[in-house]
């Protein structure tokens, strides 16, 4: 075994970066066993020196990130800040420096993960970031090196917690959407200002990482669709229910049929509860891909935590330090494929369509005219009379989003809608 120590730079020290602190510093004989040399963390930069940070060394803390990366001694950063600004500036520092890095930014890699690729590759180094998707689940080298052989033609997960978990509380309790918010608040799943998760932001981010590998091709978080959970009411998740559907905010990454090209899109969907991810409860990630050779995979797991995410840092820390021993680096980010991102229009999916209609003669055959006007096939409709108006629920066949919309469009205006209750896509089918 090499005696001089491999030197880790960790940036960070919250949730995430003090169980990486904690762990390497305590197993640090298995991690020099595991690798061939040991591992010294050789000072943690952080934002606020003085907070108590139990079992982290304290005499490592600095707040000088930039002067920590730049020391020159420095054989791996290990980013767990989070945000654009400063975490890019000291990733291409670390680079220039020799230094491999391992991230769990999944908004900077879903923004400039192919500045920093090509950056990486320049300067020799790795830039590995397990734990930027999915928490502690293995995704991303699965994806990249398991399945380097195969086809990867459809990945559709369930990729933040906290959105898992209040749509699931919606479902077994019936409580609306701002109860079941509220109760993730107070069990601290949901922040302070929930908008990232709430609103989709945090899973765009992460299907932009999945397509890119998934696919081979380049796709950023401004290429992925997005709709959060906020508009999703306990009606909309009771009609799932009557259909033996649930709803779960998914992302979903597909290669088109003819595969000239990908589409990658965050939203409220209804699956049925015979497909694998309708089991997934709480705050529980899971992630189902459909390759060609493969067949049907399944990853499921923490998607969250101090704990389980570190455990996906130091997995890549492991793999980044065997490399620079042997004088290699992992594989890089494979873009030959070079398929365009194709906007939400163009998309095929199935759709359920709640209105509130007249009840009276003629009312669902005009309706079912708007759908067949616009070549949108009906599956199933269900009705159900109330006082002089009618609740209707409309099932298609699998369509295009610019068929449904314009089709939506139209029932609005008709006499004889009163209201498009609601409208959520139907997948896993
Ligand atoms: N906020 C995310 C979630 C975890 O609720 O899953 C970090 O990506």
């Amino acid at each position: 075994m090499r005696t001089r120590p491999l030197k880790v730079a960790l940036l960070g020290c919250g949730v995430v970066g003090s169980e990486v602190a904690r762990i390497m510093t305590t197993t640090a004989d298995d991690f020099a066993a595991r690798i061939g040399a040991p591992v010294e963390l050789a000072g943690i930069a952080v934002r606020r020196a003085g907070r108590p940070r139990p079992g982290v060394p304290e005499h490592l803390l600095t707040t000088d990130a930039e002067a920590l990366v730049n020391r020159g001694d420095i054989d791996v950063v290990v980013e767990v800040v989070g945000g654009i600004e400063p975490s890019k500036h000291l990733i291409l520092s670390a680079f220039e420096q020799g230094a491999s890095v391992v991230s769990a930014n999944k908004a900077l890699l879903a923004k400039d993960g192919a500045e920093l690729h090509t950056a990486a590759a320049e300067a020799g180094v790795d830039l590995y970031y397990e734990a930027a998707v999915a928490g502690a689940i293995p995704l991303i080298r699965p994806l990249r090196e398991s399945l380097a052989g195969d086809r990867v033609n459809r990945v559709l997960g369930i990729v933040n917690g906290t959105t898992n978990f209040i749509l699931d509380k919606m479902d077994s309790t019936g409580a609306g959407y701002s109860e079941a918010l509220e109760e993730a608040t107070a069990l601290g799943y949901a922040e302070a200002d929930p908008t990232a998760d709430v609103e989709g932001f945090d899973a765009a981010a992460k299907a932009a990482i999945l397509a890119g590998i998934a696919f081979h091709t380049k796709v950023t978080a401004a290429d992925v669709y997005r709709e959060g959970l906020t508009e999703v009411t306990a009606a909309d998740i009771a009609s799932a229910k009557a259909m033996g559907c649930v709803v779960k905010l998914l992302a979903i990454c597909e290669r088109a049929a003819d595969g000239a090209s990908v589409t990658a899109r965050v939203h409220p969907a209804m699956i049925p509860l015979s497909h694998p991810l309708a089991s997934v409860r709480e705050a529980y990630n899971a992630v189902f891909v459909e390759a060609e050779a493969a067949g049907r995979l399944m990853f499921y797991g923490p998607g969250a935590g101090g704990a389980p995410t570190a455990s996906a840092v130091l997995g890549d820390l492991v793999a980044v330090c065997r490399n620079k021993l042997n004088g290699a680096t992992g594989p890089g980010h494979s873009v030959y494929t070079r398929l365009p991102a194709k906007p939400m229009d163009e998309v095929v999916t199935r759709y359920h369509v709640s209105l509130d209609v007249d009840d009276r003669a003629g009312v669902l055959a005009q309706v079912a005219s708007v759908f067949a006007e616009h070549g949108v096939s009906i599956d199933t409709v269900r009705q159900q009379g109330r006082d002089g108006d009618a609740s209707l629920v409309v099932v298609t066949h699998r369509a295009t989003d610019a068929a449904l919309s314009a089709t939506v469009d139209k029932l609005r205006a008709l006499d004889s809608v009163r209201d498009v209750a609601s409208i959520m896509r139907v997948e896993g089918e």
